[in-house]
């Protein structure tokens, strides 16, 4: 049952890009904000991180996390934030679309990334979601650093209030 017009910022983030992105979209549009965590943390650089975090979003793996099945009934806009690796949405995002029920719901998509684009990590999770329509999509570069960012981030944010109103 739908009973918050809050929506829920649902984000996994590595370095704290996507972290900082879902925080100030979770301010703006008043809503709560979800972090996924991995169950065997990884290092935030360094060749393995890059080669694992690589590899695991190349073959679509679901790596464990601790909170795969989220509340989310009561939200009727989900917002889901990851950064981009190897050119697709961090793995976790995997495990988080395998254990939860999204149909029904406004899902929006934002992504940070280091300057690569998000389009093809955009293409497979809207086929992902086949039947779920995805009312938008934004990519925001390494937005910690880049303040510039923050007007897109500001466009995203409206665009969701307008869609929702
Ligand atoms: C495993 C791994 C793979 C990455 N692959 C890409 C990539 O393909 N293209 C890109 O522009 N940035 C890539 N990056 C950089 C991150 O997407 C970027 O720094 C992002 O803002 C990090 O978000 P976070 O701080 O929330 O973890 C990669 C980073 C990691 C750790």
């Amino acid at each position: 049952m739908i009973v918050s017009m809050k929506p829920a910022v649902v984000y996994f983030s590595l370095t704290g890009n996507t972290e900082y992105a879902a925080k100030q979209i979770a301010i703006k549009l008043n809503a709560d904000l979800i972090r996924l965590r991995l169950k065997k943390e990884m290092k935030k650089e360094g060749f393995r991180t890059y080669f694992i975090g690589g590899m695991s979003a190349l073959f679509n793996k679901k790596p464990a996390l601790s909170n795969p099945v989220l509340k989310l009934d009561k939200y009727k806009t989900v917002i889901i934030g990851a950064p981009i690796w190897a050119g697709r949405l961090a793995a976790p995002i995997n495990t988080f679309l395998a254990g939860n029920k999204l149909e029904g719901k406004s899902v929006y998509l934002f992504a940070c990334s280091a300057g690569g684009s998000a389009d093809k990590g955009f293409r497979l999770i809207k086929k992902k979601l086949s039947g779920t329509e995805i009312k938008g999509a934004a990519l925001f570069v390494n937005p910690l650093k880049n303040k510039d960012e923050t007007a897109k981030i500001d466009a995203f944010c409206q665009a969701v209030t307008k869609e929702s109103t």
